[in-house]
Formats: C-alpha cells, sequence, structure tokens
C-alpha cells in the first residue's frame, strides 16, 4: 500500500483556507444520534485540520485525533487553539487503533476512510467503539458533486491531468465494506451547504487535494492553473458560481441485539 502520510504536506494551506467545513445539520445530528456530549469519547480518523474534532470537542465529549501527516496535526492543534477546545492530538494511523484507544461512543472518518486499509480498521474498531456506540464516514458526495457545473471541470480535470494516477483511491464500495464488518447496520444521512465561489477557491480547493497540490504539480503548476482557469471562464465569464455542495455520512453501527 502506498505510504499516505506525506502526501497532504504540500495542501495544508490550502486546505486549511479552502475546504468547506460539514454541514451542521449533519454534525448536529450525529451528536444527538449518539449523544456526543461530557463523558463521551470520539476518535477522530484522519482529523487534518480538525474540521470534525473541533465541533465535536464544542460538545464537552473527550476528542482522541489522529493522523499521521503531522504538518495536518499541526493545522488541527492551531484550530482547537483558536477554538479553545482542548482536544489530544496523536500521529498515528488508522490502522494502529486498539483496545487501548477505548472506549469511543463514536469513531469519525472525514475524508479519510478511502485512505486506510478500511476491513482491516473496522476490524480493530470492534475493541474500540462501545456497544451502542458507531462509526460514521463522511465525505462530499462525489455523485452529486460532479453533476455541477464546477464538478464536471475538476472531474474533466483529473482525467486530463492524472489518467494514471496511483494514489487515487476509491470511495465507491465504502457501503459494503461497511457493511461486512461488525459495525454491518448502515444508515446514509445527507446534508449540504450552498456555495457561491470563484475561480481562485476552485484553483485553491484543487490545491488542497492529494491529486493537485503544489507538491505533486511541481513545474507543471503554472500549465495547470492556466488550464483550469480557461476552462472557467468558458463556464462562468463574470467567475463565480453559485452552487450547493452535497455530503453524504454513512452511520454505522452493530446489528440489535
Ligand atoms: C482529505 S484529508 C481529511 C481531513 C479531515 N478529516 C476533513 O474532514 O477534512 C485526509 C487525511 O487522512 C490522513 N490519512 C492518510 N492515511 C491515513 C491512515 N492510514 N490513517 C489515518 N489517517 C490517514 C491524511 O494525512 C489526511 O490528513
Amino acid at each position: 500500500m502506498t505510504d499516505t502520510a506525506a502526501l497532504f504536506t504540500d495542501a495544508v494551506d490550502h486546505y486549511v483556507q479552502h475546504r468547506l467545513a460539514y454541514p451542521t445539520d449533519l454534525i448536529d445530528g450525529l451528536i444527538a444520534r449518539f449523544g456526543i456530549g461530557p463523558g463521551t469519547k470520539v476518535i477522530d480518523v484522519g482529523c487534518g485540520p480538525g474540521l470534525l474534532a473541533v465541533p465535536f470537542a464544542r460538545t464537552g465529549a473527550e476528542v482522541l485525533a489522529i493522523d499521521p501527516n503531522e504538518p495536518m496535526l499541526e493545522a488541527g492543534r492551531t484550530a482547537a487553539r483558536m477554538a479553545a477546545l482542548r482536544i489530544e492530538f496523536q500521529v498515528r494511523k488508522a490502522e494502529d487503533l486498539d483496545a487501548a484507544d477505548g472506549l469511543a461512543r463514536l469513531v469519525a472518518f472525514g475524508r479519510s476512510f478511502h485512505w486506510t486499509d478500511r476491513a482491516r480498521v473496522l476490524s480493530l474498531l470492534e475493541e474500540v467503539v462501545e456497544p451502542d456506540g458507531g462509526v460514521v464516514v463522511i465525505h462530499e458526495d462525489r455523485d452529486q458533486k460532479a453533476d455541477t457545473p464546477t464538478g464536471q471541470v475538476i472531474e474533466a480535470m483529473k482525467r486530463d491531468w492524472i489518467p494514471d494516477d496511483l494514489h487515487r483511491r476509491s470511495r465507491a464500495g465504502h457501503q459494503d465494506i461497511l457493511a461486512a464488518s461488525p459495525f454491518c447496520k448502515v444508515e446514509r444521512l445527507t446534508g449540504s451547504v450552498p456555495r457561491v465561489w470563484t475561480a481562485d477557491q476552485v484553483l485553491g480547493q484543487m490545491l488542497s487535494t492529494s491529486y493537485f497540490n503544489p507538491g505533486r504539480l511541481g513545474d507543471r503548476r503554472a500549465a495547470f492553473e492556466a488550464d483550469l482557469r480557461a476552462r472557467l471562464a468558458r463556464l462562468a465569464p463574470d467567475g463565480v458560481f453559485e452552487e450547493a455542495l452535497g455530503f453524504l455520512a454513512l452511520v454505522a453501527t452493530r446489528p440489535a441485539g
């Protein structure tokens, strides 16, 4: 398996600036569903800059946030400090979780499950998740995203610029993998965030990804930016895109009884 720990190192600044936070309703729904608050523990796996860890910590829950990428963790520590929240950050991979980390009410993967050895991690979580707790896998709804005008441009850029990308990981099959795990009862929750964004922001978001971060583009960056801006200008000459970004949360629990 490719070592994924370094993939986001060159993306961190763009990530912090351009990745949208998750819809509040979706996070609040998870908090209510699992009774997250004081006396409960949440583990944010592949936490990056803490987009899940921070709202969970605001409830008063104990939050452990892990990520193998130190610069991403540093961005998370900064976010926690700015929000005056106590969050435990550790440089670790999902595959290193074990019983000593338990017991968590919820283990959350925000845009990170596809980077892990999914089936193996879910079986490790047997010992980490409380009997009535669960696992949530949350990310943009890729089908809906690919349907937006900017989504179509982004998908076309991926096809044209990285046709054989070794790092590309599939989010397909998450639901099947969860259904074959100890957490086989899977519900789908959806939410969306309205977004008015400019060509600069589309570019910034793309530079925050493992595909197109500045380190990977290297000396192709200027040509990449020119190509993207030309395609976006054809789409909206005023350079402004009004769209809704859809999110999907797969909430997985053990079967009843
Ligand atoms: C796209 S970012 C997601 C950040 C954040 N959770 C969010 O919701 O936006 C994916 C993160 O997964 C981390 N990651 C990669 N491989 C991992 C693994 N095996 N275990 C845990 N995290 C991993 C990366 O370092 C990166 O910070």
